[in-house]
């Protein structure tokens, strides 16, 4: 069927969502112009192209793009697609080379993109090709804009800049990176990279579905809780056990750490608490920031610690951890999630074992919390077509939301933030101006 905006609308209530926005192809292609053609999307991180000539190649949607760092250390983003006949020029992944050259007939381009060079030139002598005529370049995205090293790309150049777009939860890259003693972070080897059977959304509603670790995590939750109870009074958890046992929280301490709503989809889990906060120093550490930042400052960044941040829509971070989760859509129950780590600059090496190990015990695909999370999503998608209930139930906590300013809070384990998501979503989803 076509989809006109007054069906759009029809599919999103205020406390519920037709499943058709899970599994209808339609929709997902509809999905990728209207919202990942319209929003900032995350890319990479500047640290993926540190030195000059250094590329990475990646795929937005149906967009394929790559970032580059010209010899005078300036930043590109273009459409990987040659000027000639429409090739991808450089492969997925990192890449290191004097300039892009292309597999097919070896048109090369300067890193920002510019013609260089084609075999035989002589041949085109008069037919109007002219290495200077942008028509005969690599082209550069609508826009893209690096935020404390974080590089966003937008593919419509008439969306307000990516600051404007983030508000409050840019907060949440300003603590990531100023929990290093240096204000940087750098990427820390290749992501954790699975193909999920989800649909997109499913894995960005569950970062902050609070209502879910007691019952999907409830294997590791008793385990704990078994292990906890067996330590002796007084004793430090090992560094494993201090990541596995907040998965064993209460549905009262996942409400105590609240939920905010900000504009565009955007949200988070926790400020000031969270699964996070009680995890025991590193050696060096606070005495590193100290020396950078003075006590009281370094006292107040490492006081906030937001559970999981959501950039709608393309990922999900958390400061503490120094780990952003990157959504990938490839079908309409195909989706890609990879899992980047990140080095606090100037910090003990040990901060980024411990975000190493936070991400093998639990976003692993061997680990003891991911694949509960991914079997549910699967459940979801598999069970969603049938002649059941077209309805997907967003009602816990509706009513009790709290504004202030762009502010809506709640408590944790409200459903809020999927209905703030989904107030996103239509909106992107039935402005009438299609990019
Ligand atoms: S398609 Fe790239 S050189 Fe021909
Ligand atoms: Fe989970």
């Amino acid at each position: 069927m076509s989809y006109d905006i007054a069906h759009i609308k029809s599919l999103v209530e205020p406390n519920r969502v037709h499943r058709d926005v899970y599994v209808d192809p339609e929709i997902f292609e509809l999905e990728l112009k209207r919202i990942w053609g319209r929003a900032w999307i995350y890319a990479g991180h500047e640290s993926q192209i540190k030195n000059p000539g250094d590329t990475y190649a990646l795929t937005i949607g149906r967009e394929p793009i790559v970032m580059a760092r010209a010899k005078d250390g300036s930043l590109h983003v273009l459409y990987n697609r040659c000027a000639h006949k429409g090739a991808k020029v450089a492969s997925e992944g990192c890449g290191h080379s004097a300039g892009f050259r292309c597999p097919y007939h070896g048109w090369t381009y300067h890193h920002d993109g510019r013609l260089q060079a084609l075999p035989a030139r002589a041949g085109y002598a008069d037919t109007g090709l002219d290495l200077e005529n942008p028509a005969f370049h690599m082209q550069p995205v609508a826009q893209f804009e690096s935020y404390r090293g974080f590089i966003f790309v937008c593919f419509d150049k008439s969306a307000p800049d990516l600051k404007t777009f983030l508000g409050d939860v840019a907060a949440t890259l300003d603590n990531m990176a100023d929990r290093s003693p240096e204000g940087e972070v750098e990427v820390a080897g290749p992501p954790l990279r699975y193909m999920h059977d989800n649909n997109w959304k499913m894995f960005i509603e569950n970062l902050n579905d609070a209502m879910h670790p007691m019952i999907a995590h409830g294997s590791v939750g008793s385990a704990t809780r078994r292990l906890a109870a067996k330590m002796p009074e007084g004793a430090t958890p090992s560094a494993e056990a201090e990541i596995i046992f907040p998965f064993g929280s209460s549905y009262q301490f996942f409400d105590d750490l609240g939920v905010t709503g900000l504009p565009n989809g955007h949200g988070y889990m926790g400020g000031k608490k969270s699964i996070h906060t009680s995890y025991s120093d590193i050696p060096g550490y606070y005495d590193s920031m100290v020396a950078s930042y003075g006590e009281e400052k370094t006292q107040e960044i490492l006081s906030q610690n937001r559970h999981n941040s959501i950039f709608y829509p393309s990922f999900t971070a958390k400061d503490a951890v120094q780990a952003v989760r990157v959504v990938r859509p490839i079908a309409v129950n195909k989706t890609i999630v990879e899992t980047w780590h990140f080095r606090l600059k100037g910090a003990p090496e040990d901060m980024l074992k411990r975000t190493i190990l936070y991400s093998r015990l639990i976003n692993s695909n061997a680990s003891m919390v991911g694949p509960d999370d991914w079997d549910c999503y699967a459940r979801m998608q598999e069970a969603l077509p049938s002649h059941s209930t077209p309805w997907v139930d967003m009602r816990r906590g509706f009513g009790k939301d709290v504004t202030e300013g762009d502010h809506r809070t709640s408590f944790g384990t409200s459903d809020l933030s999927f209905r703030n998501q989904y107030h996103a979503w239509l909106d992107y989803m039935t402005r009438e101006t299609v990019a």
